[in-house]
């Protein structure tokens, strides 16, 4: 499996559908899925077939490309809008989505009186853009990511921050693959995240792929494993940073980000621009996705592991308040406290 390199998101050959890797069916098989119709993208976002708060953005950018080869002049700019409400309304709380969706619009709207096919390449090089910035940006945040890192660390991931969530290297395990491209010797404690498993099947399969040495872990060993003093960092990706540096990310970051900082192990976010929100003031303000209960009361189990019927809550993500934050890693450079002061000062127009 070693050094396997998977492009999650591309344009299918004849540029008729976006191709990506189904996540769902990883680590098992590596199957690749073509999509040109609206219902099918959206439904492969909503079942996180892509995902990954950078991923889904460069994704709705590829499938707003592709519907706009095929509107006809008189109600283009009609279907333009339906299509992207649908993409951007698909999940909440990765600010990436609504975001980069909101750009291909723009850039259409901006052209308005243009041919249709005109407009439609304009949305190629649009989306070919945000595509090539995020790759530039994970590059840049993996320097940044490592240079925090020391020679023999272990770190401690939650979800899938890799490639896979974003486009090369990803953000939160960057580092780690940077510093296996480099011969360091940076290893890690994948836990489970649970309720959907992107840290056992997704992150444990990219760092093996890559050569990083990796322990897979169950969610609730972090804090032995912090006590214990086998942790030097956590690493973690982020969908969306308020104002104010609170970060929402998969589920259970908090959880870690707390018990860290009892054990005075420092947190670092990883994040490109495109998943900083200044219009959001605090984590309070950021949605927060609820997903189907039966991820965790059937879903991964030969049998339901809990009793049929019971009620469940699914909250797909949580927010990292920022006094937990020891840093935060950008593709501009690393952030301290205050965030307040210093997003704005390096992010703020
Ligand atoms: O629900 P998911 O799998 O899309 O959640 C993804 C995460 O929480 C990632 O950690 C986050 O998007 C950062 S990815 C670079």
């Amino acid at each position: 499996m070693s050094g396997q390199k998977v492009k999650n998101i591309a344009l299918s050959p004849d540029g008729s559908a976006v191709r990506i890797v189904d996540q769902t069916r990883l680590p098992g098989e590596l199957v690749y899925l073509d999509l040109w119709e609206r219902d099918a993208m959206v439904e492969a976002i909503v079942s996180l077939r892509v995902r990954g708060a950078p991923a889904i953005g460069i994704f709705a950018a590829w499938c707003v490309y592709v519907l706009a080869k095929s509107y006809p002049a008189e109600d283009f700019f009609a279907r333009l809008d339906a299509d992207c409400d649908a993409l951007s309304a698909s999940r909440r709380t990765a600010v990436n989505l609504a975001r980069q969706t909101e750009r291909m619009r723009a850039r259409a709207y901006g052209m308005r009186g243009a041919a249709a096919a005109d407009i439609a390449a304009a949305l190629g090089r649009e989306a070919e853009a945000i595509h090539r910035e995020d790759i530039a940006m994970c590059r840049a945040i993996a320097q940044a990511g490592l240079d925090l890192l020391h020679p023999g660390d272990t770190v401690l991931t939650h979800c899938n921050a890799g490639p896979l969530a974003t486009s090369e290297y990803g953000t939160g395990l960057g580092p780690l693959l940077l510093a296996a491209e480099r011969g360091i010797d940076i290893r890690a404690y994948v836990d489970e995240t649970r309720p959907l498993l992107q840290g056992a099947r997704l992150t444990a399969w990219e760092l093996m792929n890559a050569g990083v040495g990796c322990t897979l872990i169950c969610d609730n060993m972090a804090a032995l494993a912090m006590k214990q003093g086998r942790i030097q960092a956590v690493l973690a990706g982020c969908d969306r940073m308020a104002a104010n540096g609170d970060a929402a990310n998969k589920i259970g970051t908090s959880g870690a980000a707390i018990i860290a900082k009892h054990y005075g192990v420092p947190v670092y976010i990883l994040l490109p621009s495109s998943t900083i929100d200044l219009a959001c003031p605090t984590g309070a303000d950021i949605p927060i996705e609820e997903r189907d209960g039966e991820e965790i009361r059937s879903m991964w189990y030969a049998s339901p592991m809990a009793p049929a019927g019971v009620k469940c809550w699914d909250p797909a993500f949580d927010v990292t308040d920022h006094e937990l934050i020891t840093a935060v890693v950008t593709e501009k450079g690393v952030l301290y406290p205050p965030y307040d002061v210093n997003l704005k000062k390096m992010f703020g127009q």
